[in-house]
């Protein structure tokens, strides 16, 4: 695989696992099924392909949208995930893109997002993204949150009058993962649940469910 296409690992697992295993509280939170997910940083097209495979058994109407800011991820994810998803007959599209910056406010969504998250030096993460070399795939900058604090700050602007979105994150606990969370409870009207969690060496890896606090009766 090109180096600059991050290769399935156990964070992605971890996000496929926790996403599959909360299709009811899907269900519940749509009153019916999602039509939008949205993946941001799509890498290999692992955790798409996985979900729009396993999610739904009966749902051919559901988009499937997969972002990336590295072309190499891009082209790959136009290759193999539409394979996937076609014998499911589900519906997937790719576009280049920083983040959500190509997304217009939608009523009712799903996105979902591994960043990258290694605590490096702000210059690294800069460069990352600026060259968008493989760097791009794990540097995250000061706490490793550098490109998730733009995305959380995006995210809340985004959907300020959505109505029902739901948010996948996978966070360390290098992230700080709770000032995550009380940042967009507080500028996003989010509730947030962590509802997967793995230890990988010194790490802890950890994925939130965080969804419109409108609908906080849902647990
Ligand atoms: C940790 S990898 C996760 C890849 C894949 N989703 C997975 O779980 O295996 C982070 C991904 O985010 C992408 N990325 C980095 N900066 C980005 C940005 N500004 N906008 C969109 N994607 C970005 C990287 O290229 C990489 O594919």
């Amino acid at each position: 695989m090109d180096s600059c296409i991050y290769p399935p690992a156990e964070d992605t697992f971890l996000l496929i696992d926790a996403i599959v295993d909360d299709r009811d509280f899907m269900q519940r939170y749509f009153m019916s099924l999602p039509s939008l997910f949205v993946e941001i940083g799509v890498g290999s097209g692992t955790v798409t392909s996985q979900v729009a495979a396993s999610c739904f058994d009966d749902h051919a109407k559901t988009l499937y949208l997969g972002t990336d800011i590295q072309y190499p991820a891009l082209h790959r994810f136009q290759q193999f995930v539409p394979s996937v998803a076609t014998e499911k007959q589900r519906i997937v599209e790719v576009v280049q893109g920083d983040l959500l910056t190509f997304l217009r406010p939608m009523d009712e969504w799903v996105c979902i997002f591994n960043p990258p998250y290694v605590a490096t030096e702000e210059e690294e993460y800069w460069r990352g993204q600026h060259q968008r070399s493989d760097i791009a795939t794990w540097a995250g900058g000061i706490l490793g949150r550098q490109l998730v604090d733009r995305f959380c700050q995006q995210l809340c602007e985004l959907t300020r009058n959505s109505r029902r979105v739901l948010l996948y994150l996978l966070l360390v606990d290098t992230n700080q993962p709770t000032q995550v969370m009380q940042f967009l409870q507080t500028n996003g009207n989010f509730c947030t649940l962590e509802i997967n969690h793995r230890r990988v060496g010194w790490e802890s890896i950890r994925v939130y469910r965080c969804w419109k606090r409108s609908f906080s009766a849902l647990k």
